[in-house]
């Protein structure tokens, strides 16, 4: 039996094997230890799938919503956690950092720059796409008469903030009847060519419609906007991670997007950014002690109180499992599952795909369904039959999938279609 002496024995031994100094260093983490397949083995995406804590024999398709997190990312935000819990009394203010919400946090903004090809000083961390989409919406000058230019399939979380500000201070917001599926690029483009107005000082718009899976041609639409001196700012919840990006190549302004989907963080993290030469231009809403710092405006812009430093570990590791992988690698797998849905999906007789056919316009999210059947019939079947969670009708392909899911979907779906 234990004694109360070794018992508080334990508890000391416990407390001192763990590190005093929270001092949080981003530039490094677990994954740089890990030993990941080698690229040319032909089981790397099983061994890729063992990486993660979901158990075998289910099947998670609803990235869209919320990634699976790696067990690194997972670890690491449940190890800092319970450091930051058992050591609290040791925190001394001498520069450690034990919270977010107060310091810059250059490293980690410097790493997450580097997705996208930004500057730590044009990207601030935020809790969601959400709150990202609000900074601008409510931090960017407008007047009275500006017009905000949508389309009409802009998740809540990107356009609500613009709703806000119209209902509240008379700007105008125009959504832009998109074609469903989308043909082609030259079609969107032209959408929006024709809708531009004087009064169009905004572009805000997904760069993958949620609700579709099509992705918008947005480099030409604000090659256009740039030439008349609109604000562009790109909702990217369902880009990020998935698709490479290069927001310089893109021209936008603005560019935000959610941690917790495609770079599998956890949930509460996102990312906001705004070219250098405009981000002076964004007040700060969520104002902290940085609101008026315009040494770092990413500072400034991810300042605003006492927030969860663990979570930003967790960030921390899911960047450097992507970049461990590869963007590029991690595109390509998402665009060959996304693609094989869809081709097997195509042979089944009465199967509408409301995402674009166009080869350039698609990539990991297949949003379909049997012509008159009701939205979540699919849903339900394929988690009854074989544990395969879709998300109402829409599908995501993410790293963890593989080809024997697909096939199994496809077959849920041609009996359906057989009986239907
Ligand atoms: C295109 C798009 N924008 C914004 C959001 C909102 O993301 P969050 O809940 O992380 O703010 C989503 C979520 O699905 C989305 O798909």
């Amino acid at each position: 039996m234990t004694s109360r002496r070794d018992f508080l024995k334990t508890l000391t031994l416990t407390a001192f094997a763990l590190p005093m100094n929270m001092q949080w260093d981003f530039t490094k983490s677990k994954v740089d230890g890990m030993i990941f397949p080698a690229e040319d083995d032909p089981a790397y995406w099983k061994k890729i799938r063992k990486m993660f804590p979901m158990p075998e024999g289910k099947a998670f398709f609803n990235t869209g919503t919320l990634g699976a997190q790696p067990t690194v990312v997972l670890e690491s935000t449940i190890a800092h956690m319970r450091k930051v819990v058992t050591n609290i009394a040791e925190w001394d203010y001498k520069g450690d950092d034990w919270i977010s919400g107060y310091q810059p946090f250059t490293d980690l903004r410097t790493k997450a720059g580097r997705l996208i090809n930004a500057a730590a000083e044009e990207i601030a961390l935020t809790e969601n796409a959400t709150m990202a989409m609000n900074t601008i919406a409510h931090g960017l000058d407008l007047d009275e008469n500006a017009e905000v230019l949508m389309t009409d399939r802009e998740h809540s979380g990107g356009r609500s903030g613009w709703l806000v500000r119209e209902k509240r201070f008379g700007i105008k917001v125009t959504p832009l009847p998109l074609p469903n599926p989308c043909r082609d690029p030259e079609q969107i483009i032209d959408l929006f060519l024709k809708a531009i107005t004087p009064r169009t000082r905004v572009i805000a718009i997904s760069h993958m419609i949620t609700g579709t899976g099509s992705i918008l041609p947005v480099k030409a639409i604000c090659v256009e906007a740039k030439k008349r001196d609109i604000f562009t700012v790109l909702d990217g919840a369902q880009c990020l991670g998935q698709i490479p990006l290069d927001v310089k190549d893109i021209g936008c302004d603005a560019y935000f997007s959610s941690l917790h989907k495609w770079m599998l963080a956890p949930p509460g993290t996102g990312l906001l950014y705004v070219r250098k030469e405009r981000i002076a231009d964004i007040w700060t809403t969520f104002a902290g002690g940085q609101w008026d710092n315009h040494e770092d405006e990413g500072y400034r812009l991810t300042q605003r109180g006492t927030g969860n430093l663990s979570l930003l570990v967790g960030v921390n590791a899911a960047l450097d499992f992507h970049f461990r992988i590869g963007p590029d690698r991690i595109y390509r797998r998402i665009k060959f599952l996304g693609d094989y849905l869809r081709e097997g999906l195509r042979k089944i007789p009465n199967v509408e795909i409301q995402t674009s056919p166009h080869p350039n316009m698609c990539a990991g999210i297949t949003v379909y369904n049997l012509k008159g059947c009701e939205p979540g019939k699919i849903m339900d079947e394929l988690w009854r039959r074989k544990k395969i969670r879709i998300r109402g009708v829409r599908q995501s392909t993410h790293i963890y999938n593989s080809l024997d899911e697909i096939d199994a979907t496809l077959e849920v779906v041609r009996d359906m279609a057989a009986i239907h």
